[in-house]
């Protein structure tokens, strides 16, 4: 991990409440799919973490939706030519077993965006079967990208855009035709509890990358802890934030 200043290329809206900044390392800095980014904003001390949605080179690109001042702020402020304060790569990132082949990755709302750099990274070597959820047809984003695998399932709550209903239901409804090895997740607490209780006693390993609210990003503060099964706490930012979902309380 490292603190850079990066130039930022792009900051623009791409769905309803959603943005996609892109910025430029000054060095190509290896990231893997579901780590993540801690973003300066002007004006607030802590640094927002943001998945890693793609890495090109030099080239990173965090999506993001406007959930409270901070995206707000780097939604309307944060301009093309501007420098920015980051700090990346962090976290742990999704690992599949070579015997994990024919791989379900389920998402919901701004979950998708990590799932994305995990598609991007397993295209060609897994099989791939998306299933991913969003509120409605306007903050539906990114849709060639989420089309890399051999099947996608697009969601809305409302149905306003492919199948009405969740993603997590979806991907249930499928799961015995699909038969995957693993899953990879990312969404609010909701869809995971729906997720961790739709798949229990199946054996199939859940990896779930969890979106807490953080402060250092680093393993410093502990603002970020989340309690394990076994009794134990963790640190989402240092020990995940991809976990295995049968392994954590959500
Ligand atoms: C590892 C990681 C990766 C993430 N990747 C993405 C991403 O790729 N795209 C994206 O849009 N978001 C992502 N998030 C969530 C994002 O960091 C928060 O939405 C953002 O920090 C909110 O900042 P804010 O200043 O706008 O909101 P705040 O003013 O800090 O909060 C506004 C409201 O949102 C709630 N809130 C804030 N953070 C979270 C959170 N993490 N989970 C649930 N509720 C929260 C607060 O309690 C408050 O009610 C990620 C979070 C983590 C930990
Ligand atoms: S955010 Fe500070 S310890 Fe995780």
């Amino acid at each position: 991990m490292r603190e850079i200043t990066a130039a930022v290329l792009e900051n623009k809206r791409i769905a309803e409440n959603i943005y996609a900044l892109v910025f430029l390392t000054e060095e190509e800095i290896p990231v893997r799919c579901g780590q993540f980014c801690m973003i300066g904003v002007r004006g607030y001390p802590l640094k927002r973490p943001l998945a890693v949605c793609k890495a090109e080179g030099t080239r990173i690109t965090v999506c993001y939706q406007i959930r409270g001042g901070g995206t707000k702020t780097l939604a309307e402020s944060c301009k093309a030519g501007e420098k920015i304060s980051v700090l990346m790569p962090l976290g742990n990132g999704f690992t599949l077993r070579p015997e994990e082949r024919r791989i379900a990755v389920v998402g919901g709302g701004a979950g998708v965006f990590p799932l994305i750099a995990a598609l991007r990274e397993f295209q060609g070597q897994k099989q791939l079967f998306a299933y991913m959820g969003f509120k409605n047809k306007d903050s539906v984003c990114l849709y060639y990208e989420m089309q890399r695998g051999e099947k996608l399932v697009l969601c809305t709550d409302d149905g306003s855009r492919g199948v009405k209903g969740t993603s997590v239901q979806a991907f249930l409804s499928d799961i015995g035709a699909v038969k995957p090895d693993a899953v990879l997740a990312c969404g609010p607490l909701p869809m995971l509890r729906a997720l961790k209780s739709g798949t229990k006693g199946l054996d199939i390993p859940v990896y779930v990358s969890l979106e807490e609210r953080m402060g250092c990003g680093v393993g410093a503060c502990l603002v970020c802890v989340c309690n394990k099964k076994d009794g134990t706490h963790a640190r989402v930012c240092r020990d995940g934030p991809v976990f295995r979902l049968d392994e954590i309380e959500v």
